[in-house]
């Protein structure tokens, strides 16, 4: 839910043409966080060759340059080339330092416009500039203030607040005759008056050649790119703390992810909440707030001055590229025999001296006694991470004996369910970063649950805040429809049941077996995912359907759920998941002749129910595409018509992770040949930051 990014080059040319490429490749990788608006704010001429300074306050460089554009990155990018190509703008001017920043946005307060797209402003004059990701909630009482001190608003964003109040704060500093104010004191004030969730970048024509960086509770890292005489990208960060000053040439990114990053450096800086970025001269000085927050995490302490160690991404440049692949999303359903092996690595132990299979989670072995003794476990988590707990909750009771209850967790919050603190609360998350499930974290900590968080982004919220965790390893996800993660996630809490569950005689035949699927996943997996052609001829079939049943129970319930979602999120089919159980309490009076309908049948304990499910659909010329395992397609036709979707056999609470495959390949066939957007579906962004 919004992209933000910025590019500073220090003591090394760069031209204006430069600049932009960069700014607009930071967007291109922040894409899949919002597309329905994009901006980007650069200086208009060099600062060098104008009379400004930093150190003395209104004496102005030339106002920065704003463009702001309804649509995605590449109508943005179309848009400031023409606007470029009109005015005697030239892309060749080189700056031997230069702040640019950037925004890509889904929108939550105002619609997708260019008044209301990044960087906002303070006004005319363009003198403090701001891009946002996450939602100030008390804006309207800000606007008031404002609005009474004469300010006029253009849009309809919480976030116009910002750069107008760092107006307002250095108006008053120099009326008050206060000429040395710094842009990180006019930064810390804005911040004491926010409350909500936000990472901020803040440019300033008072301030040229500095920006600003500051979050709390939305995700924001700092890329370092130190380059040696020469041009090339040596290491002089002797004792990796770059937070001094110096003269070497350097770049220095900002950006809401790493994705925009790992092009340019691996060295990066995770920003913590209530830190205050200060990039000037060469050099990164970081205040921080400390833990003291107001009502509403309003920063009421005294910020103090710290230092912070670089830490090196585990990324590689191919990870974000598509490779040969259309689409992210299809790039992504093909990694899973990949990904899987990645999660389980070095967690899965067979063999060794004592021929002993077990699990290690090296990040609750602190813990696992404590979740033993629970009074019960509590899945929560949103979406398509909701619907990966709920496949796995099964076989964590069977294994624990622990019981398992599921939350989403906005419903959580709605409900103020209880949460109690003899309970562990597993917080599942793909991102880390989502509203409703840290709201939720928030929740359980404060009715001192044990939490614990299994995410894909380490240094995420999620990963953070919680007593301890497991990391799914499945590799960046950037297709907004979750496949990979989803699969991996699996993995993790299929895992988390066999580290929970001891290790019992009556149990142990279970748990090898469990194991022993765990590691023929990859294959298996490598298997279904051979019925890419077969799928594709059924989303041929079903392309000009309104509507699409998903029929799932036991482990597959949870299947129908997502795969379901899949086919509504980016195919734009109505679809829906239903619990077979229910079918005759209400959904059977849907079923005809003409409405597809998928009944999830693979072997296991609820197999002759869903046989008993698929007759009752016969009966009512129900027009059926069941999947089941390989070999059984008499067993499940039983004598009606249906077309049939074979996958292999694996562990029963494990066949999750294999059915939902073929209907992530359908969902991305029926998007293609419907004509939409695989990869970033309408109206929706990767993380949802907002509540
Ligand atoms: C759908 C999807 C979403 C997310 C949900 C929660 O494909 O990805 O349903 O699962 O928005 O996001 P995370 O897992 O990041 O908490």
């Amino acid at each position: 839910m919004c992209g933000i990014f910025a590019y500073l080059n220090y003591n090394v040319n760069k031209e204006r043409r430069y600049i932009l490429q960069v700014l607009f490749n930071g967007l291109r990788r922040l894409e899949y966080r919002g597309y329905d608006s994009a901006g980007v704010s650069i200086d208009s001429s060099s600062s060098d060759n104008s009379s400004s300074s930093s150190s003395q306050n209104y004496i102005f460089s030339p106002p920065p340059l704003v463009f702001r554009r309804e649509g995605n990155i590449e109508s943005l990018v179309k848009s400031v080339y023409q606007e470029v190509s009109e005015t005697d703008l030239n892309l060749e001017e080189s700056f031997s330092i230069h702040a640019g920043i950037a925004h890509t946005r889904w929108a939550t307060h105002g619609e997708p416009a260019p008044r209301n797209s990044h960087p906002q402003s303070s006004g005319d004059g363009n003198e403090f500039l701001v891009v946002h990701n996450g939602v100030i909630t008390n804006y309207e009482v800000l606007k008031e203030t404002l609005v009474r001190h004469g300010f006029t608003f253009e849009s309809e964003t919480d976030t116009e607040v910002i750069p107008k109040l760092a107006k307002f704060v250095f108006d008053k500093a120099n009326e008050e005759d206060d000429q040395t104010v710094t842009f990180s004191q006019v930064v810390l004030e804005v911040m004491r008056h926010l409350e909500g969730a936000y990472a901020l970048i803040f440019k300033s024509r008072h301030y040229p050649n500095e920006l600003i960086a500051c979050k709390r509770g939305s995700p924001l890292l700092l890329g370092v790119k130190e380059l040696m005489e020469g041009g090339s990208n040596g290491s002089a960060f002797h004792d990796e703390k770059f937070l001094s000053k110096n003269d070497f040439p350097k770049e220095l990114f900002l950006s809401s992810d790493a994705n925009a990053l790992v092009e340019h450096t691996k060295k990066v800086l995770v920003i913590e909440d209530g830190e205050v970025v200060h990039l000037k001269d060469g050099g990164v000085s970081i205040l921080k707030f400390d833990n003291d927050k107001g009502k509403h995490g309003r920063s009421l302490s005294r910020p103090a001055s710290v230092q912070r160690a670089l830490s090196v991404l585990e990324m590689e440049v191919e990870q974000i590229n598509k490779g040969n692949y259309e689409h992210y999303m299809q790039k992504e359903i093909h990694e899973q025999p990949e990904s899987l092996k990645t999660t389980m690595r070095g967690r899965l132990i067979r063999g060794g001296s004592c021929k002993a299979k077990t699990v290690l989670l090296g990040g609750l072995k602190d813990h696992l006694k404590t979740i033993r003794r629970s009074r019960r476990i509590v899945f929560i988590g949103c979406g398509t991470s909701y619907n990966a707990a709920l496949a796995a909750r099964p076989i964590l009771e069977e294994l624990s004996g622990v019981p398992v209850t599921m939350e989403i967790a906005s419903d959580l919050l709605d409900r103020q369910g209880p949460i109690y603190r003899e309970d562990t609360a597993v917080f599942v998350s793909q991102s880390g970063e989502t509203a409703d499930t840290l709201l939720a974290l928030e929740y359980a900590l404060e009715n001192g649950a044990l939490c614990v968080g299994i995410t894909n982004t380490v240094g995420s919220a999620i990963a953070r805040h919680t007593h301890c965790g497991i990391h799914i390893n499945a590799g960046c996800e950037i297709g907004v429809a979750s496949t990979k993660a989803y699969t991996s996630q699996i993995v993790v809490m299929a895992m988390l049941a066999l580290a929970i569950g001891g290790d019992t005689i009556s149990n142990q035949a279970r748990r090898e077996a469990v194991i022993d699927g765990l590691f023929d996943l990859p294959n298996n997996v490598r298997e279904v995912l051979k019925l890419d052609q077969e799928m594709k001829d059924l989303a041929k079939l079903l392309v000009a359907e309104q509507s699409l049943l998903v029929f799932g129970r036991g482990y597959n319930y949870a299947t129908a759920l997502e795969g379901a979602l899949k086919v509504k999120e980016v195919a734009l089919m109505h679809s829906e998941g239903i619990l077979a159980g229910e079918m005759k309490h209400g959904p059977l009076a849907l079923v005809d002749e003409n409405l597809p309908i998928v009944v999830i049948a693979t072997r296991d304990a609820c197999f002759s129910k869903q046989q008993s499910v698929i007759q009752q659909l016969h009966a009512r010329k129900g027009r059926l595409i069941v999947m089941c395992s390989k070999g059984d397609a008499n067993a499940v036709c039983l004598g009606g018509s249906c077309r049939i979707i074979e996958v292999p056999q694996v562990e029963d609470c494990l066949q999750p992770v294999v059915n939902i495959i073929p209907l992530q390949l359908l969902a991305y066939h029926l998007t293609v040949l419907r004509g939409f957007n695989v990869d970033q579906p309408r109206n929706l962004a990767k993380s949802v930051t907002t509540q």
